[in-house]
């Protein structure tokens, strides 16, 4: 999967995509990210790429003519490319919507600057808007991150262990259950007896009731009728 992401602060992108398991990904040829500065494409000699907003207002706004130039470059090498633009104005950036992305072959991701990007970039370019969550970033490079690590946890092949991204949080519409690791006890906090029982059915009982548990706690918002099962139905009125 290709991504290109269009920013003003392309250093920002030097350590995190590059580490771990994105990088990995990058050695296998499963994913190739590659960063474009949006001040190369301004044409005047000062390379200036805000101007204040028409109609008055605090703060700047990234001006057209640079991100056109730049977009329309990166499209004729990516003509099927999907266009994102990063910015708390979109809609909410979940673990679906990743699932979705990971799908397409090319991605655009233009990341949101200042006080905004002209409208006009918007309606020439940009098929989705999305917003990692309701609060303002100083820029949209960290959203840009967070959703290209995201999106490549879905391509086959990334993860190591074929089955995580079935068991994250999420993936069944709940929030993940409390994982272990040896050893049984630390500093008198035993693992708990079923998941050193070798009884799957219950290990995986108990799972379930744990990923519930914390749901109704932390996130009761996701507890709606698609992810409710009978049986869980009865476990949540005991
Ligand atoms: N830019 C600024 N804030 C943002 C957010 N919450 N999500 C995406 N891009 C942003």
């Amino acid at each position: 999967m290709k991504f290109d992401i269009l920013t003003l602060f392309p250093a920002m992108f030097e350590g995190p995509l590059t580490e771990s398991i994105i990088r990995r990904a990058a050695e296998k040829e499963l994913v190739d990210i590659r960063v474009h500065n949006i001040r190369d494409y301004a044409t005047d000699r000062h390379q200036v790429v805000d101007d204040a907003p028409y109609g008055g207002g605090d703060g700047m706004v990234m001006k057209v003519e640079p991100l056109a130039a730049c977009i329309e470059a990166v499209k004729r090498e990516r003509p099927a490319a999907r266009v994102i633009l990063t910015t708390p104005r979109g809609r909410t950036f979940k673990h679906e919507v990743a699932r979705e992305l990971s799908r397409e072959a090319e991605l655009i991701l233009i990341c949101g600057r200042y006080e905004g990007v002209d409208e006009r970039v918007r309606e020439l370019f940009v098929d989705d808007e999305l917003s990692i969550g309701d609060f303002v970033l100083t820029g949209g490079e960290l959203a840009a991150m967070v959703m290209v690590d995201a999106i490549v946890r879905f391509i086959p092949g990334v993860l190591g262990s074929a089955g995580s991204v079935e068991t994250d949080s999420f993936a069944d519409g709940l929030l993940e259950y409390p994982q272990y690791t040896r050893p049984a006890e630390f500093r008198g906090l035993r693992v708990p007896d079923v998941l050193l029982s070798g009884n799957h059915a219950e290990v995986s009982r108990w799972r379930r009731c744990k990923s519930l548990e914390k749901t109704r706690i932390e996130r009761p918002d996701l507890l709606v009728e698609q992810v409710v099962t009978p049986s869980d139905r009865a476990y949540l009125a005991e």
